[in-house]
């Protein structure tokens, strides 16, 4: 037998091949001298190369970690080479499961999987690589059994590699391990390097990762058959939040984790495992999107009553703060305050306190007449006045409103009202202040029947040093989901790490900011395209709070010279209530500036915020979304549709209907002189009797867009 055959036939028996249940995709998992390799092939052809898989550790038995981590590295304790195969377990699943809240009833659950037992002989040590594949993409994790030789260690890195085989568009951001609040750029896998430098703007706490970018990363090879390709983790829980590094060569990505404060990635005790890595594949954008395979990788929830969950539409006392027009603080900002002795009655008010009685009243007003079940008000307790960039610990208590705030009296009128108040959580980045006191915290809102919270965490973290990604702000923020679940507490969480499909196990965790929201309008912007990319990525794991609903977007108004203006058309507000899910939903601006467009208004009052199906209709990243929504135990429909900077016809197609049934569409569009910039508030809107065979034309101005609601009729 020629070595060449003999070779052959060796790499044949080590070589594990699982397909997925469509049989379009194809796995295939070997060693090559002991170091384990993965690729994956759609319709036959490759799209992840022989991509290496393993982990690197620090001395893996007693830790000490300040010595431990000045040493050099010793491969001895690598978990990545020096492997044989001594197990190979197979099993597969097709399951329906109902999210508590969901952008579709039913999410389908459907894979094959290989679980493939390694061994290192020279240190006796086992991992478990486990590969999932659905008909949508490959999901792949490392499991650590219990055993006499690896009980307790601390990780490296993770170095899981994803080895791409041609030089794609991608849609990125820089990596940090403190925010996300970056615009996204677009370019090709071999230019990011290039532009790298040039794409990252000031934040309030950042530590950037040179040449890295976020997960999850969109991917597109053009020409004749495109393909997209999304890259991305699923249940992040007890381990750090990871970044890709770039290879731009080679068109190559690889695992890197958030460091804590100590350079270290991860305290693991077995048997433990590490999140999933994804690769999501479709040749369609639309299939990408409409991927559930991020939340099927999480486990079912545990919580024993999830009855208080419910899709919440809010009004805030909150955008006057963010464009400057009023203040969270009710002293004079960045006066020295201390929480247990300032009298704060004392202090002398700086007269444009938001969350006073007077105006809270006329929100809860505004926001009853119009059928909203929420209003959230921030700065309605004491600490603001310098709670911001002073590393304070005992910044906030949560619990003690400002002398112009009577939370009794507000409560009553606002439940008097059908209205709930909305907690906010601000810790300023000091976890540790909201951990000693979220009980108290949550114990106050169960007193006045607030059932949401939004939390904050701006500025650099407390346990100082740490980082919003790091594994123990991981574990923050999933202990305070845990402990609101137990006061029946729902959670909005800003500026802490983005969502990894985890609602399916905490599903009172709604959702999270983690990325530019709306309020960047206000601070330096985002690009007309940025809503059409977040879908593609931010959104992949779970519903992010944007706070749509400018109507009023030049800041002028305000302040006669400001030049700051939110970058999309009044039309294309309106959409984003569609193409964005998110089960708390916000109206952002201000009541007066509703007052003045109360017919475009109706839509927001209209739309749902929980639903049973969801249509990708058609979507580009970087370019344009539509998407058909139908709304939770009704048979309405909503479809939201919007453009990058490029104006855009559309033929609305409502094949999606039911045939044979009647409809009313109230179509919302840009005016025919609408303009993002010259012209946002020009809209026009119309009623039209439709069915599953109608379809309507539709023309986006230039960062504009539409919306419709559509409701049967006999
Ligand atoms: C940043 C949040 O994103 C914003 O919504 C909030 O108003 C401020 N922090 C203050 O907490
Ligand atoms: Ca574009």
């Amino acid at each position: 037998m020629g070595a060449v055959l003999f070779s052959m036939m060796f790499a044949g028996v080590n070589a594990q091949t699982l397909q997925s249940p469509d049989g379009k995709f194809e796995m295939n998992f070997q060693l090559k001298q002991g170091v384990p390799y993965y690729s994956l092939k759609y319709n036959g052809a490759v799209v992840v190369e022989d991509s290496k898989l393993g982990l690197r550790l620090f001395k893996d038995t007693y830790i000490k970690f300040a010595s431990e981590i000045a040493k050099p590295e010793d491969v001895k304790f690598d978990l990545n080479n020096g492997f044989t195969k001594t197990d190979e377990k197979r099993d597969s699943k097709n399951e329906t499961w109902q999210p508590v809240l969901g952008e579709k009833k039913n999410y389908i659950n459907h894979y094959n999987e290989l679980a493939v037992t390694l061994n290192q002989s020279s240190t006796e040590r086992n991992i478990i690589v486990k590969f999932r594949l659905f008909n949508d993409g490959l999901g792949f994790r490392y499991e650590f059994p219990q055993q006499k030789n690896l009980n307790y260690f601390v990780i490296r890195e993770e170095d899981s590699e994803i080895d791409l085989t041609d030089d794609m568009k991608a849609w990125w951001m820089v990596a940090d391990y403190d925010s996300q609040e970056y615009q996204y750029q677009e370019t090709k896998i071999s230019e990011i390097p290039a532009r790298w430098p040039k794409a990252a703007d000031a934040n309030a706490s950042q530590t950037l990762i040179k040449n890295a970018v976020q997960s999850p990363l969109m991917l597109k090879k053009e020409g004749r058959q495109p393909l997209y390709i999304n890259l991305a983790e699923a249940a992040v829980l007890d381990y750090p939040a990871s970044h890709l590094e770039v290879d731009a060569q080679n068109f190559k990505f690889k695992t890197h984790l958030t460091a804590d404060r100590q350079g270290a990635k991860g305290y693991m005790q077995t048997p433990s495992v590490t999140p999933w890595r994804t690769i999501i594949v479709a040749p369609k954008a639309e299939e990408v999107m409409d991927s559930k395979m991020i939340f099927n990788l999480n486990e079912p929830t545990k919580y024993t009553d999830t009855s208080y969950i419910h899709p919440t539409k809010y009004m805030g006392v909150w955008w006057e703060m963010i464009i400057g027009k009023s203040q969270w603080a009710y002293g004079q900002p960045e006066s020295n305050v201390r929480l247990g002795q300032t009298d704060f009655t004392k202090l002398t008010p700086n007269g444009k306190h938001g969350a006073n009685n007077t105006k809270v009243k006329e929100y809860i007003d505004f926001a009853a007449e119009n059928g909203f079940q929420g209003l959230l008000i921030e700065g309605w307790n004491i600490g603001w006045e310098d709670w911001f960039g002073r590393s304070k610990e005992y910044v906030f208590d949560f619990i003690t409103p400002y002398p112009d705030f009577d939370i009794k009296m507000l409560n009553e009128y606002a439940h008097s009202k059908g209205i709930k108040l909305i907690m906010h959580h601000e810790t300023s980045g000091s976890a540790t202040n909201y951990e000693r006191w979220s009980d108290k915290a949550f114990q106050l809102m169960n007193k006045y029947g607030y059932d949401a919270v939004k939390t904050g965490y701006v500025g650099d973290v407390i346990p100082r040093g740490e980082h919003h990604y790091s594994q123990w702000m991981i574990n923050h923020y999933y202990r305070i989901a845990e402990k609101a679940n137990e006061y029946k507490i729902m959670v909005n969480s800003h500026e802490s790490v983005r969502p990894t499909g985890e609602s399916r196990t905490y599903p009172n965790y709604i959702s999270a900011e983690a990325a530019r929201g709306t309020e960047y309008e206000a601070f330096g912007g985002n690009n007309p395209d940025h809503q059409t990319i977040l879908p593609f990525t931010r959104w992949m794991g779970g519903s992010m709070d944007y706070t749509p609903g400018i109507f009023q977007t030049k800041l002028d108004y305000y302040f006669p010279g400001d030049t700051r203006f939110v970058k999309t058309t009044l039309a294309k507000q309106l959409a984003l209530y569609v193409t964005m899910y998110m089960p708390l939903q916000m109206a952002a601006d201000l009541p007066e500036n509703y007052r003045k467009h109360m017919d475009a208004f109706q839509f927001i009052k209209d739309v749902a915020a929980d639903w049973d199906d969801t249509k990708i209709l058609s979507a580009e990243p970087g370019d344009y979304v539509v998407t058909a929504r139908k709304a939770k135990g009704t048979e309405n429909w909503f479809v939201g549709g919007i453009t990058d900077e490029n104006k855009r016809d559309y033929t609305l197609d409502f094949s999606f209907l039911d045939k044979g049934k009647k409809y009313e569409a109230t179509i919302y569009e840009d005016g025919k002189d609408a303009d993002y910039i010259n012209n946002p508030q020009s809209y026009h809107i119309y009623k039209k009797k439709i069915t599953s065979k109608s379809k309507i034309n539709m023309k986006m101005v230039r960062s504009g867009g539409f919306a419709v609601s559509v409701k049967p009729v006999q």
